[in-house]
């Protein structure tokens, strides 16, 4: 997916989060975006770190796509699903950086594993706590709401921080999660946002491409 935005050179990708999905017709509903959309964002929940409950990896093996699959981790001890998902052939996998004690192990196992590695960082928690991992990380998720559910408002928090992570390191990816629509989208794409991640937009709208595309505009 990394080189995918070098060669396309598009200015944003669009991941599609499958928790907006109806997940009794998973395949069926991915084949309806696939086309359209650059990653697939997997959110999987534990009800320990988010009060929420989707899948793991026996649901992941079962995914049918020629995207590249990034999984947002909101689950206490994230090393624990690390080599199942690599196994899978997952592309990134994303932690938070709240969930997890041994940050930097986690993080370099991701990386031995052959996975891209992502931090992600809830509305309340500051660039500041990253700043000595950033060298090591291919690409940072910045949450532009509470974790757990989807459908919630956009909460303009996201967008300082999508700003200050771009000056720091710019070549670094910076990926949003939360709220997005075609309006947020904008806010995000013009604070210098890479990856716009929505779920409800996208998978609710009665025309998804059109829904795609219009984050993108
Ligand atoms: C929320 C998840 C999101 C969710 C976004 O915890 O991380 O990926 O699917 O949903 P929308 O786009 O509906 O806000
Ligand atoms: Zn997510």
């Amino acid at each position: 997916m990394f080189m995918k935005k070098n060669l396309l050179n598009k200015s944003i990708l669009i991941a599609p989060s499958v928790l907006a999905a109806d997940f009794g017709r998973l395949n069926e509903e991915i084949s309806g975006i696939e086309l359209y959309a650059d990653m697939l964002h997997l959110d999987v929940m534990d009800y320990h770190f988010v009060p929420n409950l989707t899948f793991g990896a026996p649901l992941i093996r079962c995914i049918k796509t020629k995207l590249p699959m990034d999984c947002h981790l909101m689950v206490e001890n994230p090393e624990q699903y690390l080599q199942e998902l690599a196994e899978i052939g997952v592309a990134s996998v994303t932690i938070h950086f709240e969930a997890d004690k041994h940050f930097h192990r986690t993080l370099t196992r991701i990386k031995e594993l052959g996975m891209k590695a992502c931090v992600a960082l809830n509305p309340a928690t500051s660039v500041e706590v990253i700043r000595d991992v950033l060298p090591i990380l291919d690409m940072v998720l910045v949450m532009s709401v509470n974790p757990g559910f989807g459908g919630q408002k956009f909460i303009d928090l996201a967008l300082g921080k999508i700003r200050q992570l771009k000056q720091l390191r710019p070549e670094l990816l910076v990926q949003v999660d939360g709220g997005i629509n075609a309006e947020t989208a904008k806010l995000c794409r013009e604070a210098g946002a890479d990856v716009l991640v929505a779920g409800s937009y996208i998978f609710k709208a009665k025309n998804k491409q059109e829904a795609i595309e219009s984050l993108r505009k």
